[in-house]
């Protein structure tokens, strides 16, 4: 890197911004812990990736609600018993197609709709996934075992506070007359982030 330009701030390791945190804290006389045992067992039992499996299966097997979905994700959510935190203003499902396919990210740090998703993965939050999948998605993606067709355009959206993004799936082939049910259990987090795509069954 030439003299000229500033060099980047680093950033303490994450143990070191946890004590942080944790003494700032206790200065203020709070005491998170009770707060922390709590939101973790929620994000285990509640904020789980198979609500958005559910939303994605209903979307493929009902025409009507997918429009609804890809109207307002939000309010069509609601109709599965789902809701957000009210900063998640807007929840947006984007639909893959043969020739689209849809990634998010978050380049500022790490927002997800994680009440449909679950929380982000730790590669999500990583500078270098937030920061490669906007210039050069298409090798990040290969890199993460998704290699796509050059015909395929690839469309990168950026999540913001009060702007969700949730990734639609293509359906694969195979699945035809199978159940919400069934087809709920083959969605996963990875493709309603856009870093994979469904499989099809195993014939
Ligand atoms: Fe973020």
């Amino acid at each position: 890197m030439p003299a000229s330009e500033p060099t980047p701030p680093s950033v303490a390791p994450i143990e070191r911004r946890v004590d942080a945190v944790h003494s700032v804290l206790d200065r203020h006389g709070l005491h998170p812990d009770e707060f922390v045992v709590e939101a973790t067992r929620v994000a285990d039992e509640q904020w789980v990736p198979e609500n958005g499996a559910r939303i994605v299966a209903r979307a493929w097997t009902d025409p009507a609600y997918r429009a609804r979905l890809l109207a307002n994700g939000r309010a069509a959510a609601a109709e599965l018993g789902f809701e957000l935190p009210r900063h998640h203003r807007h929840l947006v499902f984007l639909e893959d197609t043969e020739q689209v396919h849809n990634v998010i990210c978050c380049t500022l740090c790490s927002c997800t709709a994680f009440t449909i998703i679950g929380l982000p993965p730790d590669w999500y939050k990583d500078f270098d996934y937030r920061a490669r999948v906007v210039r050069e998605s298409r090798t990040v993606l290969k890199e993460m075992g998704l290699d796509l067709p050059p015909e395929v355009e690839i469309r990168v959206w950026d999540t913001t506070a009060d702007t969700r993004y949730v990734v639609l799936p293509l359906r694969p082939r195979g699945t035809e007359g199978w159940s919400e049910r069934q087809l709920a259990a083959i969605v996963t987090k990875d493709s309603m982030i856009g870093v994979a795509r469904i499989a099809p069954p195993a014939a």
